[in-house]
């Protein structure tokens, strides 16, 4: 099948078991047949926006009532969350910022950088925006607008066209949807991308990663060619256990990256951009005219600085613990697991079942095991079969394994 000459709609719809079934409704050309939007969401961190208000609410405070989740679903809401900030900042004696200027939020910018091997760092209200201004920044420089990325990827399916819309640029889909983007990938690749933005780990293929070889072999490429590499990191914090290397060492090569700081990390939002001096220079100017600068950052930096190191001293052990649970689950023959074995703290289950009755379950679940076992039930396309993704995370690690299987398998059981 040659992908490259089917419109973006019809790509997402053909390529593949997973697809993204679910978003087609969000694309410009989505397929003729798409099935219903995916129902039930907890808007736990990382999912996208779910049903309407009072339905999410009630929904929330569920999961929040419950005493760990399988999903990294918050586990604090909003109001302890502003108070523990008040109380952190109050201890270290910050006062306040001006547009994200000041000694804290600038060493905390310093920090991420050093930690992943740049020059300077610069804190971004999200990630979507983040990636605009380095998307941006690559092609004013080298004046080619391509912009090579996996189908699944963050900039075609959940940032409303806005490369193309903001910034003229033009999206190239270089690999199936089915495996992470490849070296061989680039040089094929029918026009040559100014920039090459790759997923580490690849959300919609359950946290699935290149080999460190294959990562290599990646960079080298893109060096090669000439093109500009990008990485959309909103889950780097996760990819460290399976390389087993330093930060540093998973990002050189890379020009650029972008970390999320509610992702793993739990902060409120936010995002940091790394790359060179003068990349972030243009960057915080693209902030602005973004209209990113807030004038107070720092709530949004506090909560990601008092917890961002015990979120990393965690990570092993959430691995570890999405391993076991993973394995626990793919023994029940009803269930299959993407990625086996899992690579990072996520991973996506499959099974047979319908989204409405399986929420009314989930929320029973809850009420009865305490145990919040899924966020959303997203449709395949595979009639009949949803996909749900869990991940590992805070609060878990107090949960027996064959407590959290048995929970996510009172799912199947009839209503
Ligand atoms: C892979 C990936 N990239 C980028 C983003 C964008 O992050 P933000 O919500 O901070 O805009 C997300 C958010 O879900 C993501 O999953």
């Amino acid at each position: 099948m040659t992908h490259r000459h089917l419109s973006r709609g019809e790509f997402l719809a053909l390529s593949g078991l997973l697809a993204g079934s679910s978003f087609l409704s969000h694309t410009a050309a989505a397929a003729p047949n798409k099935p219903p939007p995916a129902s039930g969401s907890a808007g736990a961190r990382g999912a996208k926006p779910g049903p309407a208000k009072p339905e999410r609410a009630q929904c929330e405070r569920l999961m929040w009532q419950c005493r760990a989740s399988l999903t990294q679903g918050a586990t604090e809401d909003l109001s302890t969350e502003l108070i523990r900030i008040g109380e952190w900042l109050g201890r270290q004696g910050i006062a306040a910022d001006m547009y994200g200027y000041g000694e804290f939020i600038q060493s905390f910018e310093r920090n991420i950088a050093e930690r992943l091997g740049f020059e300077e760092g610069c804190f971004m209200p999200t990630g979507t925006m983040a990636q605009l201004c380095a998307l941006r920044v690559y092609a004013d420089e080298s004046t080619n607008r391509i912009v090579g990325v996996h189908p699944s990827s963050h900039h075609v399916l959940h940032e409303d066209d806005s490369y193309s819309v903001l910034h003229g640029l033009r999206a190239e889909m270089l690999a199936p949807w089915s495996r992470p983007l490849l070296a061989r990938d680039v040089k094929n690749a029918q026009e040559r991308p100014g920039v090459v933005s790759v997923e580490l780990p690849v959300r919609w293929l359950g946290g699935q990663l290149q080999t460190w070889e294959q990562l290599e072999e990646l960079k080298r490429t893109c060096r090669e060619l000439g093109v500009k590499f990008h990485m959309d990191g909103a889950r780097l914090w996760e990819c460290q256990p399976f390389y087993n290397r330093s930060y540093a060492d998973i990002c050189r090569g890379f020009d650029s990256v972008y970390v999320s700081l509610y992702k793993t990390v739990g902060a409120i939002g936010g995002a940091v951009l790394v790359g060179g001096r003068n990349f972030i220079k243009e960057a915080r100017l693209w902030r602005h005219r973004h209209g990113g600068n807030l004038f107070q950052m720092l709530p949004y930096v506090a909560s990601a600085a008092m917890r961002l190191e015990e979120a990393l001293a965690r990570l092993p052990g959430d691995v570890q613990r999405a391993k076991s649970l993973s394995e626990g689950l793919a023994a029940d023959s009803r269930l299959t697991v993407l990625p086996r074995p899992v690579q990072t703290s996520m991973f996506h289950v499959f099974f047979r079942g319908e989204p409405a009755a399986l929420v009314k379950q989930r929320d029973r679940i809850a009420r009865e095991q305490g145990l919040w076992v899924a966020d959303e039930f997203n449709d395949t396309r595979v009639p009949g079969v949803v996909e749900v993704e869990l991940q590992t995370g805070k609060g878990f690690e107090n949960v027996d394994i064959k407590d959290a299987v048995r929970a996510f398998l009172s799912l199947l059981e009839p209503a």
